[in-house]
């Protein structure tokens, strides 16, 4: 993994599509967003996705039914990327953690891994805690330990993104120094 945001203009990354990965809350679509928007490309909102071709919102799919059934559409979700390029696109809190789909993302494009605080979660997690199922009921101490804990667990799934940036450190310009730094 490199950490490095390197501003050379190497095109070896062109044309490729991104895939932003990391926690719920760590910057994922606005960042995307943003950067696609700067950077001439498009972006896409797997969750958004998921969304229109259920015809249902994400906590209303995980409330009828269930998270291995959202897990099996959004590994599906995913794989339509294959159909796109120059796009980033920003993944779910947990897309990188099932079904091989970190595997999928690091020989299908770019990934990059928004690393984020427990702390800095929190606080925007909790701005939008209903939207969010897997933690929509928890009160303020349970979501920090929530947070902690699946945050343990799935670093080693996050960590395997070829790019590593602090969430809190990003800035507009950032995203172009990630992915033109020539990769290996
Ligand atoms: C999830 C994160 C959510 C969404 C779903 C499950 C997770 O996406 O995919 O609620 O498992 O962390 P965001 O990271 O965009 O909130």
């Amino acid at each position: 993994m490199n950490n490095d945001l390197d501003v050379s203009n190497s095109s070896a990354n062109e044309g490729k599509n991104v895939f932003l990965v990391g926690f719920m809350g760590s910057g994922k679509t606005h960042w995307g967003r943003i950067w696609a928007a700067n950077t001439r490309r498009s972006f896409i909102d797997l969750d958004e996705v998921i969304e229109k071709t259920a015809g249902k919102l994400i906590a209303d799919i995980f409330e009828t039914k269930g998270e291995d059934y959202f897990r099996k559409i959004e590994a599906n979700a995913l794989r339509t990327c294959a159909t796109v390029s120059n796009t980033i696109i920003a993944c779910g809190g947990g897309t990188p953690c099932f079904y091989d789909n970190m595997k999928w993302m690091n020989e299908h494009g770019i990934t990059v891994y928004l690393s984020c605080t427990p702390m800095e979660v929190l606080k925007r997690v909790e701005l939008e805690q209903e939207k969010r199922p897997l933690v929509k009921k928890l009160n303020r101490a349970e979501l920090l330990f929530f947070i902690e804990q699946k945050l343990k667990e799935r670093e080693s799934y996050y960590t395997q993104a070829k790019f590593s940036v602090v969430s809190q450190q990003l800035k507009l310009e950032s995203f172009p120094g990630i992915i033109n730094k020539s990769s290996s």
